[in-house]
């Protein structure tokens, strides 16, 4: 069989981005430009910067993948780009330089979820085995995701409110640390050896659904009446607290999800799975299940394009193509 090269561009939030992937598996080249800095002032990702950057870049690291791979449009098979969830106006700036480019090159276009591609970042590191559990969990996403064979995706939980790194990133402004604060309560977290106690929203026995909007009010909660009292605020013992509560309910669901559906594999995916609380503990409990834990590497777990190729891939070789009509779908689901 022939061997594909598939060109992915991702512009759904706030970075910009281009790879060249071979066979979906074997990433040739990876760009990404970062715009945390720029959004950074404002406690969180501004819709019209994040457009304008997008604008700014799509060129710049589209060039920089067929320079870096050392290739040229003409050795390409397909371009896949980011169809949606995301934020509209950023996300037409990468589909309408996808168009441009395949219409220039004579190349077909392949719409491709977000998410999808956050979860076959994995296939970039190992071959995924079915049934497969995925837990995603990104700036706007937290589900579980149950997957039979490539490219059909079974929703059995989501978020009822925040997401986990939203959750994050909104404690993380109650304690002054600034956007994307994720990483850094993580940090704080592992620096404490105290935790504040803060409650675990299991919702029904049997859901496997999430919500963290009550434990970032039982977090505010905290520091304010700590405040009035005008006692002392030790911001890692909150952070630790904050942590426990979210990794602890993930990775017990994830788990029963795991066992009730017999899968023969549980991968983490989006830019929270790069916490190492939450990675140190699904490790932890699927190696005493004995069942497959995977978790990509930190640069494949937050937003780039070389997992919107790699899912891209299995759509294309299952025969999907996006006509030239194609439109960013801020809302679309898995
Ligand atoms: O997947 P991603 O790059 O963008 C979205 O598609 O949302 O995820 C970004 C989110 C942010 O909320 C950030 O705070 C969070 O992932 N994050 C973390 C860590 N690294 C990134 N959250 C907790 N611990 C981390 N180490
Ligand atoms: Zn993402």
């Amino acid at each position: 069989e022939k061997d594909l090269y598939i060109l992915g561009i991702e512009s759904s939030c706030d970075e910009t981005a281009a790879s060249i992937v071979k066979n979906g598996t074997e990433i040739i080249s990876n760009v990404v430009a970062s715009q945390i800095e720029s959004h950074k002032r404002f406690g969180g990702v501004v819709p019209e910067i994040a457009s304008r950057h997008h604008v700014e870049n799509v060129t710049i690291v589209l060039e920089e993948a067929l320079k870096q791979a050392n290739m040229e449009p003409k050795d390409l098979d397909a371009v896949c780009i980011t169809e949606g969830p995301g934020l509209v106006g950023a996300l037409l700036i990468g589909i309408n330089a996808a168009k441009a480019f395949a219409f220039a090159h004579n190349l077909p276009i392949v719409g491709t979820h977000h998410i999808a591609g956050h979860i076959y970042a994995n296939n970039l590191m190992q071959p995924m085995e079915f049934p497969l559990l995925a837990l995603v969990v990104s700036g706007g996403h937290t589900e579980l995701v149950l997957m039979k064979e490539h490219g059909s995706f079974e929703v059995i939980g989501e978020t009822r409110d925040d997401a986990a790194g939203e959750a994050y990133d909104k404690v993380a402004r109650v304690l002054d640390i600034p956007y994307p604060g994720g990483p850094r309560i993580d940090q704080m977290a592992h620096e404490s050896d105290e935790a504040i106690e803060f409650p675990r929203v299991w919702l029904e026995p049997n859901s496997y659904d999430f919500s963290f909007s009550g434990l970032k009010s039982a977090v505010i909660n905290y520091q304010h009446n700590a405040k009035q009292r005008g006692g002392d605020i030790n911001p890692y013992h909150i952070a630790k607290g904050f942590q426990d509560s979210v990794v602890e309910v993930l990775s017990t669901k994830t788990l029963r999800a795991a066992r009730e559906f017999n899968v023969k594999q549980v991968i983490a995916a989006g830019g929270v799975s790069a916490n190492k609380g939450l990675r140190t503990e699904l490790e932890k409990i699927f190696n005493e299940e004995g069942i497959p834990f995977f978790v990509p590497p930190l640069k494949l777990c937050t937003d780039n394009a070389a997992m919107i190729a790699a899912a891209g891939t299995e759509m294309f070789k299952a025969g999907k193509r996006s006509g030239w009509d194609l439109n960013g779908r801020p809302g679309m689901e898995l």
